[in-house]
């Protein structure tokens, strides 16, 4: 079956998370992915984290998959020239250097045009222009500049960043939005373009409810379903919310049983107004549901710490799969906070394709997550992640250079 993105080819400058993130998903859907590294070190997250010695690592694994490796110095004037004949074949270039590299090679966006008019760059950097725009952003510090950390943990307790890789993995995929929409604009201008995704532009693109409650509280100096309210002070900026789910459906995490010893025996609990009696009636408290400080669903907002009280009572009495299987059946919405561990085995993730096992030549089998994008005419197979340079002559060859060109060149350390 053919590929969405059949006969696009890439040329991936990624490194790390952010970039990868994203020429992974193109590869996915089908693009030619060719990933340029350095001769003899690569992207820097094939020896980071490792579980097995001189074996790429999981972190480089799980984000290349579906892409060739070639190795290029492109500091060296015959590096550079093989990466130009790449440049002139591919239709979009894809990097996450810091700010400034690709031009301190020499591949500025005006070179990069008069080389190839087509070519779309796309780049992940941490801020966009600005006071900020020269400098070098990791995961973490893109969640603290985006608003994701100053919004996440406990009143009580300091800035929390989140486990989900929004700055990096997040960028990623904004990213390849951006490229597949100038891949579809260049069908109309048959010109290439430049797209940006900055790092702090999308974590406060995943945290737009947070600038809806910034305005929000500067209105009206409140915010009813936040766990501030009523007892607790609000500032001038949107306070940590701990578990409250952002809208109009109150939401916390309740113990399940097992609690005292294991990490995750929690569920997540939310009182949907259309269920309020369901609820009632589950935990036993079926008076609520006419009471009037409970009945609706602003009577209820005082009194919210209360209820989730009542309702962890219940939950404490059921393990979290014995609660979720209850509360489904009355159409209440929760859910069970699963560890990685339960992730991993759960079969109906390994069924769609969104956990797989994959062989690897050096490091044997491992679990990999797949494309959470399902397209029903463009499946993704995901295959190994390349060996450090295992295309470089493959791909040279089809750039037309030949096997004594390629050994002079390797010779010359210019691949
Ligand atoms: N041949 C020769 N040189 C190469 C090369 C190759 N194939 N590939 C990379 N290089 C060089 C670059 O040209 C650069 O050289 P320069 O500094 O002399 O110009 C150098 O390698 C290092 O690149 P850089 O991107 O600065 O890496 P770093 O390890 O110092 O920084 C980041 C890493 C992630 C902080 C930085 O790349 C960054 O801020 N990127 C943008 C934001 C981002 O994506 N962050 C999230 C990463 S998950």
């Amino acid at each position: 079956m053919s590929k969405a993105l059949d006969g696009v080819r890439i040329l991936d400058f990624t490194h790390v998370q952010s970039g990868p993130t994203c020429t992974q998903l193109l590869a996915w859907f089908g693009a030619d992915v060719i990933k340029v590294e350095r001769a003899g070190a690569g992207d820097i997250t094939r020896e980071q984290l490792r579980d097995i010695p001189d074996v790429d690592s999981l972190y480089f694994t799980m984000l290349n998959h579906n892409k060739r490796s070639v190795t290029i110095d492109t500091k060296n004037p015959e590096g550079k020239q093989v990466l130009e004949a790449l440049i002139q074949t591919c239709d979009v270039l894809v990097e996450n250097f810091a700010p400034g590299a690709l031009d301190r090679m020499g591949f500025t966006w005006e070179r990069i045009q008069e080389l190839n008019p087509r070519m779309i760059v796309a780049s992940v950097k941490g801020f966009g222009p600005g006071p900020y725009e020269d400098c070098k952003v990791y995961e973490n510090v893109a969640q603290c500049v985006g608003g994701a950390a100053s919004t996440t943990g406990f009143d009580d307790g300091p800035p929390v960043v989140t486990g989900a890789q929004i700055g990096d993995s997040g960028t990623g995929l904004h990213l390849a939005l951006g490229i597949v929409t100038a891949l579809y604009q260049r069908t109309h201008t048959g010109r290439g373009q430049r797209v940006l995704a900055a790092m702090q532009d999308g974590v406060l693109n995943l945290c737009r409810v947070k600038l809806r409650d910034q305005q929000r509280l500067e209105r009206t100096g409140v915010m009813k379903e936040y766990p501030q309210y009523p007892n607790g002070e609000f500032g001038e900026a949107v306070p940590r919310a701990g578990n409250a789910s952002g809208g109009g459906q109150p939401g916390w995490i309740l113990k399940c049983k097992g609690w005292e010893t294991d990490p995750n025996a929690y569920i997540y609990f939310i009182t949907q107004a259309p269920v309020w009696a369901k609820i009632c009636n589950v935990i036993g408290k079926e008076e609520w549901a006419t009471h009037p400080d409970y009945a609706t669903p602003a009577a209820r907002l005082p009194h919210l710490k209360d209820i989730f009280a009542e309702i962890e009572r219940w939950t404490m009495t059921k393990t979290k799969f014995e609660a979720m299987q209850i509360l489904n059946k009355y159409d209440i919405p929760c859910g069970p906070i699963l560890s990685m561990k339960e992730i991993a085995e759960e079969p109906s993730l390994r069924k769609t394709g969104t956990i797989v096992e994959v062989d690897h030549p050096t490091r044997g089998k491992y679990l990999t997550v797949g494309n959470p994008i399902k397209l029903s005419d463009s499946p993704t197979e995901v295959t190994r992640s390349p060996l450090l340079g295992e295309h470089t002559d493959e791909v040279m060859a089809e750039l037309g250079y030949s096997t004594e060109q390629i050994s002079a060149l390797r010779t010359a350390g210019a691949i």
